[in-house]
């Protein structure tokens, strides 16, 4: 979490003290609609439905876009693991890829990688750094790919002048309590595609989207519910307000850093949208893993590596084929999946390792003071001086 305040205490008081937590109370008016209506302004968009997470985000537009049991979907092998269990949850297989340099997908290594069964690809906007989306949808349009972007890590960021999220089929994003707009827990699906959105409708809250839907043309189908409330619908908009704020100020730190450091020897991490991206951190690469680790410990960084839990080495229940609660839900066991690729091993993506431990993040955050950022970078060159 990056700012809240009294804009926030006040506008969930509100909602307490009107009595009115359920978002299908209002006529409209409610603070969940309020949020979808004004995030799909500002994000250029048609469609923004509220949930309770960005995993849950992520499985409403997989299966708003009809992805499931037969379906490869492509993941890169630095992300969060909900990635992947977000194509487990919509009943289809991940196949993970190599990222390049830009710790983001390798667009060479996603069309080397697709096959007979991969239907859709997810680009995962790490820590708010945007995919090549140019060259990814040039690929996935090649092949006829459906592009489901994870933007949970990217909220307030853009691509060439677009809002990330919103260059594919569809988008998902997370307001946990880490992400750069949160109402402690919560999400968004955002798609210009109508039945897309319909059907994310129905994975959000299935029971009402069939009392409330029967004239669509989508019927109703089961799932789980995670329909987001209106304290977090109320939390939303006040966030909304900052959030080009947040954004413009990592962005102007992260730049003081970069020109600061520019001669140092340290290699910035290559950006696909330089100016675009949300700036959360200074990322620099370097020549050995070993020089990585030094720097990290030197600077008060994280080797992206070795977080514990953003590379696909660590995702042991997907290595394990543990994709449901009973054998007979189980992706990896469904009959419809037996010709997709299945076999995960640690050593499978060789070169992203090598380039995630050689890369040192430094976190940034909006209040930091000018002092300590000047203080932030003396550090970053005296351990430049003692480590290359
Ligand atoms: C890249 C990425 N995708 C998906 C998620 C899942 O979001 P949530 O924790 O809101 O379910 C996260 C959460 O940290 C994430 O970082």
């Amino acid at each position: 979490m990056y700012r809240a305040g009294k804009q926030e205490i006040d506008a969930i008081a509100r909602v307490i003290r009107s009595g009115k937590l359920f978002r299908y109370n209002k006529n409209g008016d409610g603070e969940c609609q309020r949020f979808e209506r004004r995030y799909a302004r500002r994000l250029g968009v048609k469609h923004v439905l509220q949930t309770s997470s960005g995993t849950t985000a992520l499985t409403a537009a997989l299966a708003g876009l009809g992805i499931g049991p037969g379906n490869e979907v492509i993941v890169p092998a630095c992300t969060y693991m909900a990635t992947a269990v977000a194509v487990l949850a919509a009943g289809a297989i991940p196949v993970i890829v190599d990222v390049d340099a830009s710790i983001t997908l390798d667009p060479l290594a996603l069309e080397r990688a697709i096959g007979p069964r991969t239907r859709a690809v997810i680009p995962v906007h790490m820590w708010g750094l945007p995919c090549d989306m140019r060259a990814i949808m040039r690929v996935a349009r090649r092949h006829k790919l459906l592009v489901i972007e994870d933007a949970c890590q990217a909220v307030g960021g853009a691509y060439r002048g677009k809002m990330l999220g919103t260059i594919g089929d569809a988008g998902a994003f997370s307001f946990n309590f880490y992400k750069n707009m949160t109402c402690g827990e919560g999400g968004a699906v955002v798609t210009n595609q109508a039945r897309a959105a319909q059907r994310a409708a129905c994975m959000i809250d299935c029971c009402a989207f069939y009392w409330k839907g029967r004239k669509s043309s989508v019927v109703p189908f089961i799932s789980n519910g995670s329909r987001a409330s209106e304290l977090e619908g109320a939390m939303m908009n006040a966030q909304l307000d900052r959030i080009d704020g947040i954004v413009r100020e990592l962005r102007r730190q992260r730049q003081r850093i970069l020109d600061a450091t520019r001669d140092c020897g340290l290699t910035p991490i290559p950006l696909h949208s330089p100016g675009d991206d949300c700036g959360t951190h200074a990322v620099y690469q370097l020549p050995s893993a070993d020089q990585a680790d030094a720097f990290a410990k030197a600077v008060g960084g994280t080797v992206v590596g070795k977080t514990g839990r953003h590379v696909y080495t660590e995702w042991d229940p997907i290595f394990r084929k543990q994709g449901a609660h009973c054998a007979a839900l189980n992706p990896f066991r469904l009959p419809q999946n037996r010709g997709c690729r299945m076999t995960y091993r640690k050593t499978m993506c060789p070169r992203s390792l090598d380039i995630l431990n050689r890369t040192v993040m430094i976190a940034l955050h909006p209040d930091r003071k000018a002092k300590d950022v000047a203080a932030l970078i003396r550090k970053i060159l005296q351990a430049a001086a003692n480590i290359l």
